[in-house]
């Protein structure tokens, strides 16, 4: 059994694999993945920095850091050319509030900065960008030797004004200035730093120029007709341009009005090859839409097609993974991206030559789990850059285990750290609860577990219609929710419907903040039900024929305690509150069933009057382990 799939391995495959990559791409405008290898580095801010040299930019690093803002939303900073002085427009809160006080001011070159706040307080003072004399940074990462390189810079009188690191690599480059060789001072102050870093600089000595670094923390540099602009993650770019090009550990990158210049770390010219990225962004705005989440959840039908699409090209690929190497596979990943591995999980239970585990990535990194060549690693993530699971890779690669990464994001942090990988064509993903991107991991990870199996049944072209037809229930579940007042939720289910609710669990929370639990149908009997009174809705979940009668004593147990019940199944009229879903392929209706449960956290959200794009203490994409 084998499949076609991106490989990273070694210098020689890497060029190899580029070279058939590319004369793919031009021949059928598919698949093209820029491989790496990446050191992560755990600690730091959770932070996202974006840029732009074009006319009039104030507006466009303004909508980047809109999009950064599932990166953290504490505090926000952009710096701008104006006069031939940097202007620094600051403060603690979130993005919008920084948007009136860009009014009166156009610049052709900008940086921003948001910040989630994991050292040092969220203050203006600890907002990005800093400054020192004729240098502005924004940074993400961390600057583990700041405290030394503080004290020296102080005893040559420099002063500090933020509690952060980061401020020491803007008092850095004015110290290691040299009025000849700007770059080599760039260059100087850079070596000095330990830690982290994507950092963007702009320079009143050339008001005209950005120049970019990175070491351990993504940066991307994109191209567009007549501009360039970079930030920590494509999301944030992919709606101005798709040339993309994702910067080496220790480049220095220099952009000015229509040129790049790249360096390596000796000051050597280098050629920057830019990328046509997969990933698009639909529309940038909500659109007719009241939230981001409601916009995205209407486009599963839509992310779920291009998937299908994606992964019929995937098969004239002639890369291959042999999966009879391997006698056991893990799937990894977080949140919602751990239940789309459970849901893969489920399917491979029963085949008798592999063993399977699904463990969420930090769970993984503290197990001593026996890896060896024989192991196969499934790592699932949205972003490409969830630390956790970018930590497991790490430990899954010091052994002989070999890693297929499923990500919505190419070019991101997993896709260069894994020897695979698969794309989910979601399309970006800006509301922090995972929704058409979990939709398309189940399709990604339905269509591998059958390749792993040797079946052919992988793909069900009739289920974006079907997704269609359960969206119509949008409606009904809004008048359910509105009708009623519950006070916990429980959602139920057995075999792989238990992963859907896990995950209707998840999503309810994060969003609702309303408490809810998962539990197995059988289960509840023996402790859940304590819990179940008047106040309690129970979400049950029958997608298959053989749960149906344990499913329905749940059911039924659950009703004489008192509490409100709705069924979600392509079974009829099982219960008064049901969202009939249509009888799709078996393992499609895990898609179908998940879809009602996302809007019911929706709406228990919109009902409370909060914001379901932006819940409280939570990141789109979490950066630190
Ligand atoms: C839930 C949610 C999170 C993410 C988790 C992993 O709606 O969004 O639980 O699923 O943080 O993120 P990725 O998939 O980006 O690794």
């Amino acid at each position: 059994m084998t499949i076609s799939m991106a490989r990273n391995d070694n210098k020689d495959e890497i060029l190899r694999l580029r070279l058939r990559m590319t004369a793919f791409l031009l021949s059928h405008c598919t698949l093209i993945m820029h491989i790496l290898i990446y050191q992560f580095q755990f600690g730091g801010d959770m932070c996202g920095i974006i840029g732009f040299i074009k006319e009039n930019c104030l507006l466009d690093v303004y909508k980047g850091l809109e999009l950064l803002e599932y990166r953290g939303y504490d505090s926000v900073g952009i710096a701008f050319n104006y006069c031939n002085q940097t202007k620094i427009i600051k403060q603690k809160g979130r993005v919008k509030d920084i948007k009136p006080k860009l009014n009166g001011y156009t610049s052709d070159i900008a940086i921003g900065h948001t910040r989630w706040a994991t050292h040092g307080k969220p203050t203006e003072k600890n907002a990005h960008p800093h400054k020192c004399r004729y240098f502005t940074i924004v940074h993400n990462g961390i600057i583990e030797n700041a405290d030394s390189l503080k004290e020296g810079l102080i005893k040559k009188g420099y002063k500090f004004l933020s509690e952060t690191d980061s401020e020491v690599i803007a008092v850095l480059l004015q110290d290691c200035f040299t009025p000849d060789n700007i770059l080599l001072g760039i260059q100087t102050a850079l070596s000095k730093l330990v830690g982290s870093y994507a950092v963007a600089i702009l320079s009143e000595y050339t008001p005209k120029t950005i120049y970019l670094a990175k070491k351990d923390n993504p940066l991307i540099i994109g191209k567009g007709k007549d501009f360039y602009c970079f930030a920590s993650d494509s999301p944030a770019i992919v709606g101005y341009t798709q040339n993309l090009y994702r910067m080496k550990d220790n480049e220095i990158a220099l952009l000015s009005n229509d040129t790049i210049e790249l360096f390596d770390n000796n000051l050597k010219k280098k050629k920057t090859v830019f990328h046509k990225t997969y990933l698009t962004v639909d529309n940038i705005n909500k659109g007719s839409y009241p939230t981001y989440m409601l916009k995205e959840i209407f486009e599963i039908p839509r992310a779920v097609k291009s998937t299908i699409n994606y992964l019929k090209k995937l098969r004239d690929i002639q890369n291959t993974c042999n999966f009879k190497d391997y006698n056991s596979i893990i799937f990894l990943g977080c949140g919602t991206a751990y239940h789309a591995g459970l849901f893969a999980k489920s399917l491979l239970d029963g085949v008798a030559y592999i063993h399977t585990q699904c463990i969420t990535s930090d769970e993984f990194l503290y197990s001593s789990i026996n890896l060896n060549k024989k192991t196969l690693i499934i790592a699932i993530s949205q972003s490409g850059e969830t630390a956790d699971t970018i930590g497991a890779i790490k430990k899954a690669k010091k052994s002989d285990a070999k890693v297929i990464a499923i990500t919505n994001v190419p070019y991101s942090t997993i896709t260069e750290f894994s020897d695979y990988c698969l794309l989910t064509l979601a399309g970006v993903e800006i509301a922090v609860g995972a929704t058409k991107s979990y939709a398309t991991q189940l399709i990604v990870l339905k269509y591998l577990c059958g390749k792993i199996c040797g079946s052919n049944k992988l793909i069900n072209e009739l289920l974006p219609q079907e997704i269609q037809q359960v969206l119509t229930f949008n409606r009904y579940i809004k008048d359910f929710v509105y009708k009623n007042d519950f006070e916990n939720l429980f959602f139920i289910g057995k075999g792989v419907d238990y992963q859907t609710a896990l995950e209707g669990a998840l999503k309810v929370k994060e969003i609702s903040y309303v408490y809810s639990d998962a539990s197995p149908a059988g289960e509840i009997k023996h402790g859940p039900l304590a819990m179940v009174g008047a106040k309690t809705l129970v979400v049950c979940i029958i997608t298959k024929e053989i749960y149906l009668k344990g499913c329905l004593n749940a059911v039924n147990e659950v009703k004489s305690r008192g509490a409100s019940v709705l069924v979600i199944s392509p079974f009829e009229k099982i219960s008064a509150n049901q969202i009939t879903i249509p009888k799709s392929l078996e393992n499609d209706r895990s898609v179908l069933s998940v879809i009602p449960l996302q809007l019911l956290s929706y709406y228990l959200s919109i009902k409370k009057g909060l914001d379901p794009d932006k819940p409280r203490n939570l990141a789109k994409s979490v950066t630190v382990g």
